[in-house]
């Protein structure tokens, strides 16, 4: 294996592009994140990859494939567009680099087994980089929904939507992974998954592409557990007003999480409890969701695989595939 943590030394970390979330989000949470060490940033561009690590440290390699030659690099982060994730998983597996994958994984359930697989035969960790559910505000909405606080879950619903992109960005592009559901949709299902577990179905499914765009800029998606009835409605779109939130509806009462997907690791999260007669406000510690899920990769690779997550991440691509699948029955 090429990289063996018995001694705690640090995951050396290598970045396949100068995206807006790493710049913004990933990298500045490296540098919080003890267990990972930033070894080289690449771009398309000598000036872009030089200008991120004049920023964040590591050194500046031009070109993605010869950030995978570099024997100093034990895992590579890859936030391409997601069209290009597949293509670049793949050759950071074949150069026995572990992967820290930007959501969503891949643009199909398919792709996404191939890969898995792929890396588990490598005996390597890929893993999809949805960091939202590492927020100390989720573990608190399950210890109350375990104290019986809301009494049984009957419902959910969450709704990601962001405004319009410029004209430029990926997300309009079809090639490239672009719209909603591979976009923002993801997370609404995933939080289904995270309250309801994996065995859900697609009851329906509405994708909204206005004439003249390559991709869907909305849509929305019930998903239903047959065992009980209990059902998630999930929102998207990237052609709205902001909202990235959740509410959990019980047979005595609800929970609402306003501020789910994407807390700054300063940020103070609200979860909101009403029951009959009585309205309850929580405000949490800040949590910083991003070093963790940096951390949780770490300790992965250290351990040596990525053990029940590979499950969910194929679960998670089944479901988004399915929506698809429905709406565009
Ligand atoms: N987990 C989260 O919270 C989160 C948040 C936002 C986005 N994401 C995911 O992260 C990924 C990147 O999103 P982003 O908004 O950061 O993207 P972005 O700013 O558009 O960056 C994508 C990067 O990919 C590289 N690239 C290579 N080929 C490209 C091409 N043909 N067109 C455009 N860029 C190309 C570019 O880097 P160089 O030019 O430097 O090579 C570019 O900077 C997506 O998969 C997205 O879903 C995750």
């Amino acid at each position: 294996m090429p990289y063996s943590d018995n001694s705690g030394a640090p995951l050396r970390l290598g970045v396949l592009g100068c995206a807006d979330v790493a710049l913004r989000r990933v990298l500045p949470a490296v540098r919080r994140t003890e267990a990972v060490r930033l070894t080289a940033i690449a771009s398309r561009s000598p000036e872009r990859a030089a200008a991120a690590t004049a920023r964040f440290g590591g050194r500046p390699v031009t070109g993605y494939a010869e950030l995978l030659r570099q024997p100093d690099v034990d895992a590579v982060y890859v936030p391409l567009p997601s069209g290009l994730h597949a293509r670049w998983i793949w050759q950071a597996l074949s150069h026995g680099k572990h992967v820290l994958a930007e959501k969503p994984l891949t643009t199909s359930a398919a792709e996404t087994r191939e890969l898995l697989e792929v890396a588990r035969r490598g005996d390597l960790v890929l893993r999809e980089n949805y960091m939202f559910p590492q927020h100390a505000q989720h573990a608190f909405v399950r210890t109350l929904l375990a104290d019986g606080t809301i009494g049984e879950l009957r419902t959910l619903s969450s709704t990601f939507t962001v405004p319009p992109r410029p004209a430029g960005d990926f997300r309009h592009r079809t090639e490239l992974g672009g719209g909603s559901l591979l976009d923002n949709g993801g997370y609404p299902v995933h939080v289904a998954r995270l309250f309801l577990g994996d065995d859900l179905e697609v009851a329906g499914a509405v994708l909204r592409r206005p004439q003249g765009c390559e991709v869907d800029v909305a849509g929305s998606a019930l998903l239903c557990r047959p065992a009980d009835g209990a059902t998630a409605q999930a929102v998207f779109g990237m052609d709205h007003f902001y909202r990235a939130d959740y509410h959990l509806l019980g047979s005595a009462g609800s929970i609402e999480v306003p501020h789910a997907f994407a807390p700054t690791e300063h940020h103070a999260a609200v979860v909101r409890v009403r029951r009959h007669g009585h309205a309850e406000e929580f405000t949490l510690p800040p949590d910083d969701q991003y070093a963790k899920s940096l951390a949780r990769f770490a300790a992965a690779v250290a351990r040596g695989g990525s053990g029940a997550d590979d499950a969910g991440t194929a679960a998670q691509a089944a479901l988004v595939d399915e929506v698809r699948r429905c709406a565009l029955r």
